[in-house]
Protein backbone atom coordinates (compact mmCIF):
# COMPACT_ATOMS: atom_id res chain seq x y z
CA UNK A 1 0.00 0.00 0.00
CA UNK A 2 1.02 3.42 -0.53
CA UNK A 3 0.67 6.67 1.17
CA UNK A 4 -0.11 7.12 4.75
CA UNK A 5 -3.56 5.38 5.69
CA UNK A 6 -6.45 6.92 7.48
CA UNK A 7 -6.91 4.81 10.68
CA UNK A 8 -10.26 4.93 12.74
CA UNK A 9 -9.95 4.10 16.55
CA UNK A 10 -13.45 3.97 17.45
CA UNK A 11 -12.65 3.56 21.45
CA UNK A 12 -9.77 4.88 24.30
CA UNK A 13 -7.25 1.98 24.50
CA UNK A 14 -4.11 1.77 26.25
CA UNK A 15 -1.75 4.36 25.15
CA UNK A 16 0.84 2.36 23.43
CA UNK A 17 -1.47 0.64 20.83
CA UNK A 18 -1.40 4.43 19.40
CA UNK A 19 2.39 5.26 18.06
CA UNK A 20 2.24 1.82 16.31
CA UNK A 21 -0.06 3.22 13.62
CA UNK A 22 0.89 7.13 13.91
CA UNK A 23 3.97 5.64 12.89
CA UNK A 24 2.31 4.52 9.79
CA UNK A 25 -0.92 6.57 9.06
CA UNK A 26 -3.64 9.07 10.01
CA UNK A 27 -5.03 8.34 12.85
CA UNK A 28 -8.70 9.57 13.83
CA UNK A 29 -9.58 8.11 17.58
CA UNK A 30 -12.21 8.57 19.78
CA UNK A 31 -9.82 9.57 22.99
CA UNK A 32 -12.89 10.31 25.68
CA UNK A 33 -12.39 7.36 28.16
CA UNK A 34 -15.38 5.59 28.42
CA UNK A 35 -17.24 6.61 25.30
CA UNK A 36 -18.91 4.02 22.79
CA UNK A 37 -20.46 5.64 19.73
CA UNK A 38 -23.81 4.58 19.24
CA UNK A 39 -24.41 2.90 16.27
CA UNK A 40 -25.56 5.36 14.16
CA UNK A 41 -22.51 7.77 15.18
CA UNK A 42 -20.49 4.96 14.27
CA UNK A 43 -21.75 4.50 10.69
CA UNK A 44 -21.09 8.31 10.27
CA UNK A 45 -17.20 8.55 11.60
CA UNK A 46 -16.57 4.80 9.62
CA UNK A 47 -16.33 5.32 6.05
CA UNK A 48 -13.34 7.15 4.08
CA UNK A 49 -10.89 5.12 6.44
CA UNK A 50 -8.88 2.11 5.42
CA UNK A 51 -8.24 0.54 8.68
CA UNK A 52 -10.86 -0.05 11.88
CA UNK A 53 -9.41 -0.70 15.09
CA UNK A 54 -12.58 -1.67 17.13
CA UNK A 55 -14.07 -2.86 19.98
CA UNK A 56 -16.78 -5.27 20.46
CA UNK A 57 -18.99 -2.58 22.33
CA UNK A 58 -18.89 -1.57 18.11
CA UNK A 59 -22.00 -3.48 16.12
CA UNK A 60 -19.60 -4.19 13.01
CA UNK A 61 -22.76 -5.20 10.71
CA UNK A 62 -22.90 -5.40 6.91
CA UNK A 63 -24.70 -2.05 6.37
CA UNK A 64 -21.42 -0.50 8.11
CA UNK A 65 -19.25 -2.47 6.11
CA UNK A 66 -21.09 -2.14 2.71
CA UNK A 67 -20.85 1.60 3.61
CA UNK A 68 -17.02 1.67 4.06
CA UNK A 69 -16.41 -0.23 1.37
CA UNK A 70 -18.22 2.26 -0.50
CA UNK A 71 -16.02 5.07 0.58
CA UNK A 72 -13.11 6.57 -0.74
CA UNK A 73 -11.08 5.36 0.69
CA UNK A 74 -12.00 1.58 1.04
CA UNK A 75 -11.64 -0.58 4.32
CA UNK A 76 -9.56 -2.82 3.78
CA UNK A 77 -8.90 -4.14 7.05
CA UNK A 78 -11.19 -4.56 10.67
CA UNK A 79 -8.76 -5.14 13.86
CA UNK A 80 -10.34 -5.86 16.80
CA UNK A 81 -9.29 -5.87 20.38
CA UNK A 82 -11.06 -8.99 21.50
CA UNK A 83 -10.59 -12.12 20.90
CA UNK A 84 -14.37 -12.94 20.38
CA UNK A 85 -15.36 -11.10 17.29
CA UNK A 86 -19.23 -11.96 17.28
CA UNK A 87 -19.34 -8.01 17.24
CA UNK A 88 -18.05 -8.44 13.30
CA UNK A 89 -20.56 -9.47 10.44
CA UNK A 90 -17.83 -12.05 9.23
CA UNK A 91 -19.43 -13.17 6.59
CA UNK A 92 -19.88 -9.97 4.96
CA UNK A 93 -16.71 -9.12 5.27
CA UNK A 94 -15.46 -11.69 3.78
CA UNK A 95 -17.70 -10.82 0.34
CA UNK A 96 -16.50 -7.42 0.58
CA UNK A 97 -12.77 -8.22 0.88
CA UNK A 98 -12.43 -6.75 4.31
CA UNK A 99 -9.92 -8.78 6.58
CA UNK A 100 -11.09 -9.33 10.08
CA UNK A 101 -8.36 -10.06 12.68
CA UNK A 102 -8.61 -10.44 16.05
CA UNK A 103 -6.20 -10.52 19.52
CA UNK A 104 -5.97 -14.28 20.92
CA UNK A 105 -3.85 -16.01 23.62
CA UNK A 106 -2.52 -12.96 25.50
CA UNK A 107 -5.45 -12.93 27.53
CA UNK A 108 -6.35 -16.74 27.84
CA UNK A 109 -4.42 -16.61 31.55
CA UNK A 110 -5.53 -13.37 32.32
CA UNK A 111 -10.07 -14.48 32.07
CA UNK A 112 -8.92 -17.84 33.42
CA UNK A 113 -7.69 -16.75 36.50
CA UNK A 114 -10.98 -14.37 36.67
CA UNK A 115 -13.31 -17.41 35.23
CA UNK A 116 -11.87 -18.94 38.85
CA UNK A 117 -12.14 -16.25 40.76
CA UNK A 118 -16.10 -16.29 39.86
CA UNK A 119 -16.18 -19.77 40.80
CA UNK A 120 -15.05 -19.09 44.09
CA UNK A 121 -16.72 -16.18 44.75
CA UNK A 122 -20.22 -17.55 44.17
CA UNK A 123 -18.73 -20.88 45.94
CA UNK A 124 -17.85 -19.16 49.00
CA UNK A 125 -20.33 -16.68 48.70
CA UNK A 126 -18.13 -14.06 48.98
CA UNK A 127 -19.51 -10.60 47.44
CA UNK A 128 -22.98 -11.62 49.61
CA UNK A 129 -21.11 -12.18 52.95
CA UNK A 130 -18.77 -8.95 52.24
CA UNK A 131 -22.29 -7.15 51.74
CA UNK A 132 -23.37 -8.29 55.25
CA UNK A 133 -19.93 -7.30 57.12
CA UNK A 134 -20.58 -3.75 55.31
CA UNK A 135 -23.98 -3.76 56.32
CA UNK A 136 -22.89 -3.93 60.05
CA UNK A 137 -24.74 -7.21 60.39
CA UNK A 138 -21.36 -9.22 61.45
CA UNK A 139 -21.53 -10.28 65.31
CA UNK A 140 -19.38 -12.48 65.79
CA UNK A 141 -18.25 -16.06 64.27
CA UNK A 142 -21.01 -18.29 63.75
CA UNK A 143 -21.35 -21.89 62.70
CA UNK A 144 -23.59 -21.77 59.84
CA UNK A 145 -22.90 -18.45 58.98
CA UNK A 146 -22.57 -18.11 55.17
CA UNK A 147 -21.64 -21.66 54.48
CA UNK A 148 -20.57 -22.25 51.03
CA UNK A 149 -20.34 -24.88 47.91
CA UNK A 150 -16.79 -26.69 48.32
CA UNK A 151 -14.28 -26.49 45.62
CA UNK A 152 -11.87 -28.38 45.98
CA UNK A 153 -12.09 -31.99 44.93
CA UNK A 154 -15.24 -31.22 43.37
CA UNK A 155 -16.16 -31.91 39.76
CA UNK A 156 -16.00 -28.96 37.47
CA UNK A 157 -17.59 -29.30 33.59
CA UNK A 158 -16.19 -27.05 30.85
CA UNK A 159 -18.14 -26.23 28.44
CA UNK A 160 -15.74 -25.61 25.66
CA UNK A 161 -11.75 -26.69 25.75
CA UNK A 162 -9.86 -24.26 24.03
CA UNK A 163 -7.11 -22.14 25.09
CA UNK A 164 -9.15 -20.39 27.96
CA UNK A 165 -10.85 -23.85 29.13
CA UNK A 166 -7.75 -25.48 29.12
CA UNK A 167 -5.97 -23.14 31.60
CA UNK A 168 -9.35 -23.15 33.48
CA UNK A 169 -8.36 -26.88 34.15
CA UNK A 170 -4.75 -25.68 34.76
CA UNK A 171 -6.24 -23.59 37.68
CA UNK A 172 -9.00 -26.61 38.88
CA UNK A 173 -6.00 -28.82 39.79
CA UNK A 174 -4.48 -26.71 41.80
CA UNK A 175 -7.59 -27.46 43.86
CA UNK A 176 -8.04 -30.93 43.65
CA UNK A 177 -10.91 -31.03 40.82
CA UNK A 178 -11.83 -33.69 39.17
CA UNK A 179 -12.31 -31.79 35.50
CA UNK A 180 -14.51 -33.17 32.45
CA UNK A 181 -15.08 -30.86 29.33
CA UNK A 182 -17.38 -30.82 26.13
CA UNK A 183 -16.36 -29.47 23.01
CA UNK A 184 -16.93 -29.87 19.55
CA UNK A 185 -13.69 -30.59 18.89
CA UNK A 186 -12.16 -33.52 21.18
CA UNK A 187 -8.56 -32.47 22.45
CA UNK A 188 -5.64 -34.82 21.50
CA UNK A 189 -5.34 -37.78 23.89
CA UNK A 190 -1.76 -35.84 25.29
CA UNK A 191 -3.54 -32.66 25.50
CA UNK A 192 -6.48 -34.88 27.87
CA UNK A 193 -3.71 -36.63 29.81
CA UNK A 194 -1.30 -32.95 30.10
CA UNK A 195 -4.75 -30.91 31.27
CA UNK A 196 -6.25 -33.83 33.32
CA UNK A 197 -9.53 -33.19 31.19
CA UNK A 198 -11.99 -36.13 30.98
CA UNK A 199 -14.21 -35.76 27.70
CA UNK A 200 -18.06 -36.55 27.75
CA UNK A 201 -21.17 -35.70 25.76
CA UNK A 202 -22.69 -32.26 26.88
CA UNK A 203 -25.62 -33.44 28.47
CA UNK A 204 -23.21 -36.10 30.74
CA UNK A 205 -21.05 -33.02 32.22
CA UNK A 206 -24.26 -31.23 32.39
CA UNK A 207 -25.21 -33.73 34.89
CA UNK A 208 -22.25 -34.83 37.04
CA UNK A 209 -20.80 -31.34 37.63
CA UNK A 210 -20.78 -29.48 40.64
CA UNK A 211 -19.50 -26.37 38.27
CA UNK A 212 -20.30 -25.66 35.08
CA UNK A 213 -17.98 -23.14 33.48
CA UNK A 214 -19.04 -21.87 29.88
CA UNK A 215 -16.09 -20.96 27.20
CA UNK A 216 -17.23 -21.40 23.68
CA UNK A 217 -16.93 -18.98 21.41
CA UNK A 218 -20.64 -17.20 20.62
CA UNK A 219 -21.80 -17.95 16.93
CA UNK A 220 -25.29 -19.07 15.52
CA UNK A 221 -24.71 -22.59 16.56
CA UNK A 222 -23.50 -21.57 20.42
CA UNK A 223 -26.72 -19.31 20.88
CA UNK A 224 -28.21 -20.67 24.14
CA UNK A 225 -26.13 -23.47 24.51
CA UNK A 226 -27.13 -23.23 28.14
CA UNK A 227 -30.89 -22.68 28.06
CA UNK A 228 -33.89 -24.31 30.16
CA UNK A 229 -33.35 -28.17 29.47
CA UNK A 230 -29.47 -28.09 29.94
CA UNK A 231 -30.01 -25.94 33.19
CA UNK A 232 -32.90 -28.60 34.40
CA UNK A 233 -29.99 -31.34 33.37
CA UNK A 234 -27.54 -29.73 35.90
CA UNK A 235 -27.37 -30.78 39.99
CA UNK A 236 -29.22 -29.02 42.42
CA UNK A 237 -26.77 -27.78 44.03
CA UNK A 238 -24.46 -26.82 40.73
CA UNK A 239 -23.19 -23.30 40.03
CA UNK A 240 -23.03 -21.79 36.41
CA UNK A 241 -19.58 -19.58 35.54
CA UNK A 242 -19.89 -17.55 32.28
CA UNK A 243 -16.97 -15.75 31.13
CA UNK A 244 -17.16 -16.32 27.34
CA UNK A 245 -20.68 -14.30 25.87
CA UNK A 246 -23.64 -13.77 27.65
CA UNK A 247 -25.99 -14.91 24.64
CA UNK A 248 -24.63 -18.79 24.80
CA UNK A 249 -27.03 -18.52 27.98
CA UNK A 250 -30.76 -18.17 27.70
CA UNK A 251 -30.77 -15.51 30.44
CA UNK A 252 -33.87 -15.55 31.27
CA UNK A 253 -34.25 -19.40 31.52
CA UNK A 254 -31.26 -19.34 34.11
CA UNK A 255 -33.33 -16.56 36.19
CA UNK A 256 -35.96 -19.00 36.57
CA UNK A 257 -33.64 -21.91 37.08
CA UNK A 258 -32.19 -19.83 39.63
CA UNK A 259 -35.92 -18.59 41.24
CA UNK A 260 -36.85 -22.56 41.36
CA UNK A 261 -33.75 -23.80 42.73
CA UNK A 262 -32.98 -26.11 39.49
CA UNK A 263 -29.29 -25.05 40.15
CA UNK A 264 -27.72 -23.35 43.32
CA UNK A 265 -25.75 -20.07 41.93
CA UNK A 266 -24.09 -18.42 38.78
CA UNK A 267 -21.08 -16.39 37.80
CA UNK A 268 -21.47 -14.15 35.80
CA UNK A 269 -19.49 -11.43 34.05
CA UNK A 270 -21.17 -11.46 30.65
CA UNK A 271 -25.01 -11.20 29.36
CA UNK A 272 -27.37 -11.76 26.63
CA UNK A 273 -27.93 -7.98 25.68
CA UNK A 274 -24.98 -6.59 27.61
CA UNK A 275 -24.80 -3.91 29.11
CA UNK A 276 -28.46 -4.29 29.90
CA UNK A 277 -29.24 -7.04 32.48
CA UNK A 278 -32.05 -8.94 33.36
CA UNK A 279 -33.55 -7.26 36.45
CA UNK A 280 -34.00 -9.93 38.82
CA UNK A 281 -29.96 -10.85 38.53
CA UNK A 282 -29.43 -7.71 40.40
CA UNK A 283 -31.54 -8.99 43.41
CA UNK A 284 -30.04 -12.15 43.61
CA UNK A 285 -27.65 -13.16 46.46
CA UNK A 286 -26.74 -16.33 45.02
CA UNK A 287 -25.45 -14.76 41.95
CA UNK A 288 -22.31 -13.13 41.70
CA UNK A 289 -22.17 -10.56 38.82
CA UNK A 290 -19.32 -8.49 37.00
CA UNK A 291 -19.03 -6.09 34.64
CA UNK A 292 -17.18 -8.11 31.60
CA UNK A 293 -13.92 -8.00 33.44
CA UNK A 294 -12.46 -10.88 32.88
CA UNK A 295 -9.25 -9.68 30.69
CA UNK A 296 -9.16 -6.26 32.35
CA UNK A 297 -5.63 -6.39 33.81
CA UNK A 298 -3.85 -3.29 32.47
CA UNK A 299 -0.93 -5.42 31.34
CA UNK A 300 -3.34 -7.95 29.37
CA UNK A 301 -5.20 -4.89 27.75
CA UNK A 302 -1.80 -3.42 26.81
CA UNK A 303 -1.07 -6.70 24.92
CA UNK A 304 -4.52 -6.76 22.99
CA UNK A 305 -4.39 -2.99 22.32
CA UNK A 306 -0.78 -3.48 20.89
CA UNK A 307 -1.78 -6.74 19.08
CA UNK A 308 -4.34 -5.11 17.26
CA UNK A 309 -2.51 -2.50 15.90
CA UNK A 310 0.46 -5.22 15.04
CA UNK A 311 -2.42 -6.56 13.08
CA UNK A 312 -2.93 -3.17 10.94
CA UNK A 313 0.59 -2.46 10.54
CA UNK A 314 1.66 -5.80 9.42
CA UNK A 315 -1.48 -5.66 6.63
CA UNK A 316 -0.11 -2.02 5.74
CA UNK A 317 3.26 -3.68 4.86
CA UNK A 318 1.89 -5.85 2.68
CA UNK A 319 2.03 -9.19 5.12
CA UNK A 320 -0.28 -11.71 6.14
CA UNK A 321 -1.90 -10.04 9.90
CA UNK A 322 -0.86 -12.62 12.47
CA UNK A 323 -4.15 -12.66 13.34
CA UNK A 324 -6.71 -12.98 10.71
CA UNK A 325 -10.02 -14.07 11.33
CA UNK A 326 -10.69 -14.71 7.73
CA UNK A 327 -8.06 -15.98 5.65
CA UNK A 328 -9.71 -16.44 2.72
CA UNK A 329 -10.00 -12.78 1.75
CA UNK A 330 -5.73 -12.81 1.35
CA UNK A 331 -6.20 -16.10 -0.71
C1 LIG B 1 -12.73 -10.80 24.37
O1 LIG B 1 -11.57 -10.45 24.10
O2 LIG B 1 -13.46 -11.34 23.55
C2 LIG B 1 -13.21 -10.57 25.77
O3 LIG B 1 -14.53 -10.77 25.93
C3 LIG B 1 -12.80 -9.20 26.30
O4 LIG B 1 -11.49 -9.29 26.60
Amino acid sequence: MTGRPKILVTQKVPDPAYPLLEEIGEVDANMQEGSIWPYEELLRRGPNHDYIYSLLTDNIDARFLEACAASTPRLKMVANMAVGYNNIDIDAATRLGIVVSNTPGVLSDTTADLAFALLMATARRIPEAERYLRAGKFNGWGPLLFCGAEVHHATLGLIGAGRIGKIVAKRASGFDMKVLYYDVYRLSPEDEATYQMTYMPMDDVLKQADFISVHTPYMPSTHHLIGERELGLMKPGAILINTARGPIVDEKALVKALQSGTIAGAGLDVFENEPAIEPELLTMENVVILPHIASASLQTRTLMATMASDNIVAHFHGQRPPNIVNPEVLG
